[in-house]
């Protein structure tokens, strides 16, 4: 499973970067608009630091109008990937996209069939999200377990972007789940790096290596 970095921050996604664990970034209206900044700006720095799929959203609810932003937003950069809403519209505006060659992510999927159906619109990635089903008392995970399944069965190669991660425990199990890529915010990023044990190990290292009074 890869990783990509859910943020519109570009310290943050300069961060995730750096620590060379990321080959995507996600961002989504919200994400964009607690930057306070303009869309396009933002969108083209990323592209300046990551050099991989970079997901902007459409805010239009007409096909019509998701292909003309669709169109304005593919023009920034290459790795532009146009990201839709799971409704009968964002569904037609996938297909006309993926006719014309240009990569589209389907995002706000909470049910396998809603995936299925944005697979066979021609979507590049789905985007099913975890979190917000955990926050409704249902199990995010097996919403992965279930669109890894249909999509094996079904030789379907588009691509599962497990989005929503809230904590490692969801990045570790959607790894095991077969899920393709996991979109992660920074924060988790940095969880996933942690164990009290190797804080002690490194602790314990130092202390003899200095109580031996050593030089490399
Ligand atoms: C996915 O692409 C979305 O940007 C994101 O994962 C939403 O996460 P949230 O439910 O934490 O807002």
């Amino acid at each position: 499973m890869k990783f990509f970095v859910d943020t519109a921050n570009v310290e943050e996604i300069r961060e995730a970067n750096d620590l060379g664990v990321i080959c995507g970034v996600t961002t989504n209206p919200s994400l964009i608009a607690k930057e306070g900044r303009d869309f396009i700006e933002v969108v083209k720095e990323i592209t300046e630091i990551v050099d991989g799929p970079i997901s902007a959203e459409v805010i239009s609810l007409d096909a019509k109008g998701m292909v003309e932003e669709a169109d304005k937003l593919s023009k920034i950069h290459k790795n532009i990937v146009i990201k839709l809403p799971m409704t009968e519209e964002g569904l037609k505006a996938t297909k006309i996209l993926s006719q014309k060659g240009i990569k589209t992510n389907v995002t706000l999927i909470f049910s396998s069939v809603q995936a299925l159906l944005a697979a066979r619109a021609g979507a590049t990635y789905v985007s099913p999200f975890v979190g917000r089903l955990d926050d409704i008392g249902q199990n995010g995970l097996e919403l992965i377990e279930e669109v890894v399944d249909i999509f094996a069965q079904n030789d379907i190669d588009t691509q599962i972007i497990v989005a929503s991660v809230r904590n490692p425990i969801h990045v570790s199990q959607a790894a095991r789940l077969g899920a393709d890529i996991a979109t992660v915010p920074l924060k988790v990023i940095k969880q996933m790096t942690k164990h009290p044990l190797t804080d002690k190990g490194i602790e314990s290292f130092i202390k003899d290596w200095e109580g031996a009074s050593l030089k490399l």
